[in-house]
């Protein structure tokens, strides 16, 4: 059985709980939801809720690293997001674009490791090359690692995964859970210990299904642009007070 948790010994970052030792989630997920209301209640047109969202990706990984994470999930966009509006799904596009050619060389010297979760295919080239090109250039980094679930959803990995162990020519008698997860994108990656949801929503959107088989689950009405340092603070103290128990008692 995996160790999902840890002592964070240098409690300095979440001093006050649990006299400086608490288990800290190593593989944090986060539902990036709220941007569209967070622009709507200022007057602001959605795209620029997905501005203001992208620009926070950055605080947050920050904190991230100092409670100590080891991977830290972002929901960016799902298969089931190229339904919305035509205007916004470019506009969306253009942005993720335009952050990750601007973010490349600042993760990079932070010691982050990019990820890809999701489908390239069908992406526009230009955004798929700078995609590329920032896993190629963050491939050997081991400070954090940022999966960017892009062009993701849950079903299709399950179903791109039995398609695949098709085309291996697997046996039904070969394949396990171990071989299934072998076959998702996060192939190799611990499932996450903890989800976060933004925007006040109680529900995963498509997102890991396999994987949050048994993460814990925390939801906050912040909208994501407004999530900061401090929220995920919370939420990191959420989850090592949970007592998970696997099916066990
Ligand atoms: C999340 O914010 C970002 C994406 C889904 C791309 P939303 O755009 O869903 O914001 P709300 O939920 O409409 O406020
Ligand atoms: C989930 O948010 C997807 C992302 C955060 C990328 P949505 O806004 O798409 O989810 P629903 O439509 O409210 O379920
Ligand atoms: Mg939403």
């Amino acid at each position: 059985m995996q160790t999902t948790t840890r002592p964070l010994e240098a409690a300095t970052a979440l001093a006050g709980t649990a006299e400086g030792i608490c288990p800290v989630p190593r593989h944090v997920a986060i539902i990036m939801d709220g941007n569209g209301r967070w622009a709507e209640a200022r007057g602001l047109p959605r795209l620029a809720g997905h501005r203001a969202g992208t620009e926070n990706i950055r605080r947050v990984l920050k904190a991230a690293v100092e409670f100590g994470v080891e991977t830290l999930t972002i929901y960016a966009f799902s298969t089931e997001n190229w339904g919305r509006p035509a205007e916004e799904v470019q506009g969306l596009l253009q942005l993720l674009e335009i952050v990750i050619r601007r973010e490349a060389k600042h993760l990079h010297a932070n010691g982050v490791r990019v990820r890809h979760i999701g489908r390239l295919d069908g992406v526009p080239e230009r955004l798929a090359k700078a995609i590329r090109r920032v896993l190629e250039l963050t491939a050997a980094n081991d400070r954090i690692t940022l999966n960017v679930a892009f062009n993701y959803g849950g079903r299709s990995e399950i179903v791109e995964a039995a398609r695949s162990m098709v085309r291996a020519g697997l046996r039904p008698e070969e394949i396990d859970e171990e071989t299934v997860a072998r076959f998702l994108y996060t192939a190799g990656q611990a499932d996450p210990d903890l989800i976060v949801r933004t925007g006040g929503e109680m529900r995963l959107s498509n997102f890991l299904l396999w994987q949050a088989a048994y993460a814990e689950y925390y939801a906050t009405p912040t909208y994501w642009p407004d999530f900061d340092r401090e929220e995920l603070r919370r939420a990191v103290v959420a989850f090592s007070q949970r007592r998970r128990r696997f099916g066990r008692l």
